[in-house]
């Protein structure tokens, strides 16, 4: 089978290797793609956001299965118009994306369904929306309506922040994006993120992982799109999986069909584990990114063939098993991430490393110089994973090959899943 990946991060580049070690991938393209995907695929310069060059060169390229990696085209209804050109699609439509594109959709439709969240409401005014935070607050998340880059939300303590927040997304910081924008109580507990494989009312647990936000060490600094994971979450027990599963996973596939905007696809749940039990944060309609450089490496079972299984609504015939080890991965990150940073710096040593068992370097945002060098080319620029049987070695592992990454502009966290 010929397959896209669409995409050019860590994810993407998890995903091109997993799927390109199955039998049924005869050939793999990737669009954008990037230097580490390049081992395993085809690299198209092909605009994400051209859906109908997309589709014209998967007929010319004869492409059977399109796999969307980020959250924009599926946002956009790439998936719709592949589908509508009869292409197998792994993704969700624009209108089962709204989960993750619209934070009100998701926060009205958790309403409706009775899945647990915190308290929320709507604002397209700003006089209105401080009136609700100071009655919430003082702490109270402050989050745009619609897709922001990973930037849209902003957790507040004090009345001050929420105040500035407020006035700074209706303002227009994320033009169409923040033009609403929905305030929520604060929520406390750990962090647990949730991946599950949907179609319709068919629920697949596939794996938990715990994504680490801060830029810095012991959680300090900005947030960013994630600065290192580990799956499974320390917090995972087979009671909290069945809590989610009953309680947030099935409740969202079951609702999203009554809605008439059946899901498909993998859906990321974002939750906080509260005294009063897991609660909704967000929702994703895809992979995380950097949780799939450690749930991925974790499967044994043939991604291509669940996949496949899952595009003919055939998923629960589909052998899906995970090893029972600990994978972590360290992002190395442009200085200033997630502020501005200068991209174009050489990094050495990825040539030099041999991948071994359960040792991998997946590109985050590299490109090649005319010397045929790798370069930074974005803020996540690499996603050092390691496995092993335990969180202590499985960090051992994954921090001997960062060190042995020659990148001067680069920084990294040296407490991921240090537990
Ligand atoms: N790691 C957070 C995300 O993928 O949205």
């Amino acid at each position: 089978m010929k397959i896209l990946i669409i995409g050019g991060g860590g994810r993407e580049h998890a995903m091109a290797r997993a799927i390109s070690a199955s039998k049924k991938c005869t050939h793999l393209f990737a669009a954008p793609g990037n230097p580490g995907i390049a081992e395993f695929a085809t690299c198209l310069n092909l605009p994400i956001d051209d859906h109908l060059s997309i589709i014209s060169e998967c007929q010319k390229l004869a492409i059977e299965l399109v796999v969307i990696g980020p959250e924009v085209p599926l946002v956009a209804g790439l998936a719709d118009r592949l589908r509508a050109h009869e292409i197998l699609v792994f993704g969700p439509s624009a209108a089962a994306a709204r989960l993750e594109g619209s934070k009100y959709f998701a926060r009205d439709f958790c309403q409706r369904y009775n899945i647990p969240q915190p308290a929320y409401a709507r604002f397209t005014d700003s006089k209105q929306a401080k009136a609700y935070a100071s009655k919430i607050g003082p702490e109270c998340v402050i989050k745009a309506d619609g897709l922001a880059a990973g930037k849209g939300v902003v957790v507040c303590s004090t009345e001050k922040q929420a105040h500035h927040a407020i006035d700074m997304m209706l303002d227009g910081a994320f033009g169409d994006a923040s033009q609403t924008i929905i305030v929520e109580a604060c929520i406390s507990g750990p962090e647990i993120s949730a991946f599950a494989l949907i179609d319709g009312e068919d629920v697949i647990w596939l794996a938990s992982a715990r994504d680490h936000k801060r830029a810095y060490d012991g959680d300090e600094g900005p947030n960013t799109g994630g600065m290192g994971a580990v799956s499974p979450s320390p917090d995972e027990t087979s009671e909290l999986q069945n809590d989610i599963i009953e309680n947030i996973l099935k409740p969202t596939a079951k609702g999203m069909v009554s809605d008439g905007a059946p899901y498909t696809g993998i859906l990321y749940a974002g939750l906080m584990l509260t005294n009063e039990g897991p609660q909704v944060i967000e929702f994703n309609c895809r992979f995380g990114d950097p949780e799939a450089q450690v749930i991925l490496p974790r499967l044994e079972s043939d991604l291509l063939t669940i996949i496949i299984a899952h595009c003919n609504h055939q998923q629960h015939l589909a052998e899906v098993l995970f090893s029972p080890d600990i994978a972590i991965t360290v992002i190395m990150a442009s200085k200033g991430y997630p502020g501005n940073y200068q991209s174009g710096s050489i990094i050495k040593g990825i040539d030099s490393f041999t991948e071994e068992s359960g040792k991998f370097i997946y590109h985050s945002g590299t490109g090649e110089n005319a010397d045929g060098n790798i370069i930074a080319k974005g803020g996540r620029v690499l996603s050092v994973t390691a496995i092993a049987n335990s969180y202590a070695q499985a960090r051992v592992r994954a921090y001997e090959t960062v060190s042995s990454i020659e990148w001067s502009d680069g920084f990294y966290r040296t407490d991921i899943a240090d537990f």
